[in-house]
């Protein structure tokens, strides 16, 4: 049974197609969050949780004006919670030198660059005492990289904890909070079959962690569980 609060709280999740996105924009709305979510293109799986608290909306994080007519089409309403957690995984499996510049461009722009720039049009729309959230991953830890692996990837990840730490820099006299979230390792299209994690569990990790992040100023690098991870 979906126990449906009313919290009057907003979020708006930024690539929920399918995946992590999908499964916390279900989470969010069960519990009572008025939820926008975002496709890039038509994902049925998401268009079935209109009207359960959900409004589906389309966005590329990589397009600019895309960008700019989401800005206008959700003008005058501001957010709880603004997560991006669109990301790729382009030839993560090779090691860098094997994968083309572009490719690697591209990883980079999507996954450290992109959220960014979402981040500075919605910045303006983050509710006082809210949060803003970007997906990470353990893989961005510079600290913890001991095994390699996922080398444009984990490269990206690194770049977009730094960019959320000047960009909280450049907004020191923000009223909300940044969170860089690692999930876990979890069974999606990205994660594969053999990750640890379903994405409920995940999922209600994540939602409880940004729920007691609520109010905080400062800028934390936490995984699903709440610990915090080395930078
Ligand atoms: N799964 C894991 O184990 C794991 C671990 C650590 C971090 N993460 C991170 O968690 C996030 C979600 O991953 P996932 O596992 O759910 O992967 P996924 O199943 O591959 O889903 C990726 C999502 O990102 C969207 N996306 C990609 N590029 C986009 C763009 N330019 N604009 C808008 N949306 C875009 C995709 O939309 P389309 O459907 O249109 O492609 C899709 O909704 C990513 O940032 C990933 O790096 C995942």
């Amino acid at each position: 049974m979906t126990d449906r609060t009313a919290t009057g709280r907003r979020a708006l999740i930024v690539g929920a197609s399918r995946g992590l996105g999908l499964g916390l924009a279900e989470t969010f709305a069960e519990q009572g969050w008025q939820v926008v979510a975002t496709q890039r293109s038509s994902s049925p799986e998401l268009e079935r949780l209109t009207g359960t608290g959900v409004r589906v909306e389309t966005a590329d994080i990589d397009d600019d004006a895309s960008v700019a007519a989401l800005q206008q089409r959700l003008n005058g309403q501001t957010f709880d919670l603004v997560f991006v957690v669109a990301g790729v995984a382009t030839e993560s499996d090779k090691p860098l030198h094997a994968v083309s510049r572009a490719v690697n461009a591209q990883v980079y722009l999507t996954n450290a660059v992109s959220p960014i720039l979402f981040a500075e049009a919605f910045a303006d729309r983050i509710a006082p005492g809210g949060t803003l959230a970007f997906m990470s991953s353990v893989l961005g830890s510079v600290a913890l990289n001991e095994d390699g692996g996922w080398e444009n990837y984990r490269a990206s990840k690194a770049a977009l904890n730094t960019n959320a730490r000047s960009f909280a820099v450049r907004h020191a006299e923000r009223d909300y909070g940044i969170l860089l979230l690692h999930p876990g390792w979890v069974r999606t299209d990205m994660g594969g079959a053999e990750a640890d994690l379903d994405v409920a569990t995940s999922v209600n990790g994540m939602v409880a962690v940004i729920e007691a992040f609520a109010g905080r100023r400062d800028v934390a690098y936490l995984d699903y569980r709440g610990e915090t991870l080395a930078w």
